[in-house]
């Protein structure tokens, strides 16, 4: 007898790693720090500690090809859901430097359709990995007499951050980020996709 699971409303994280990693990291990490020598104070939102940068890589030249990329990826992966043809993908986009001991306290990204990180520079695995929270609420009810945690039992999961690497998922989706325990900043570049009709 065979059983077989069926996914029913899934939480989908994609994820998808630069091949010119490497070099593109160099320039957006010197851009990066450029950015915070301009403006060293800062916004603080859900950041511990770190560093973030305004609301406004969309408007800034320098961040162009990033700002591209992710557009890309979204819209690739609107796509994949179809999302109807010739959408407006709004981006906005900021920049978080994460020194040792900076963390980020559980939140969601309200109005927008994707939310998602880019991991510019790092020390893995101790720099601290993104986690999300159980969205189905309903699963709080009951815990599970398990000896280990899967992907269905689980309150909480974790994904590694790794240099030249994307993770995008949906703004609704609770995530914090564990502490910085490694002894180098934790650069990285968060976003919010909406998509609007009007072309
Ligand atoms: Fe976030």
């Amino acid at each position: 007898m065979e059983i077989k699971p069926a996914p029913l409303f899934p939480t989908l994280v994609w994820t998808t790693l630069f091949d010119d990693r490497t070099r593109f990291n160099e320039r957006l990490l010197e851009q990066a720090h450029q950015l915070r020598r301009k403006h060293p104070t800062g916004v603080a939102k859900t950041n511990v500690k770190g560093w973030q940068s305004a609301n406004n890589l969309q408007n800034l030249p320098e961040f162009e090809e990033m700002n591209l990329r992710i557009v890309q990826v979204c819209q690739r992966i609107a796509e994949s859901q179809k999302f109807a043809p010739d959408l407006n993908y709004q981006l906005q986009a900021w920049v978080n430097i994460s020194p040792p001991g900076a963390s980020n306290q559980v939140h969601f990204h309200p109005n927008c359709h994707f939310s998602g990180v880019y991991y510019v520079s790092l020390q893995a695995p101790e720099c601290g990995s993104i986690f999300f929270r159980d969205p189905r609420v309903a699963s709080r009810m009951m815990t599970y007499p398990v000896t280990s945690a899967t992907e269905f039992t689980a309150t909480e999961l974790r994904m590694r951050p790794e240099e030249g690497r994307m993770y995008v998922f949906p703004g609704w989706l609770e995530h914090g980020v564990d502490e910085n325990l490694s002894n180098t900043d934790r650069v990285s570049i968060s976003f919010n996709v909406l998509a609007v009709p009007g072309g």
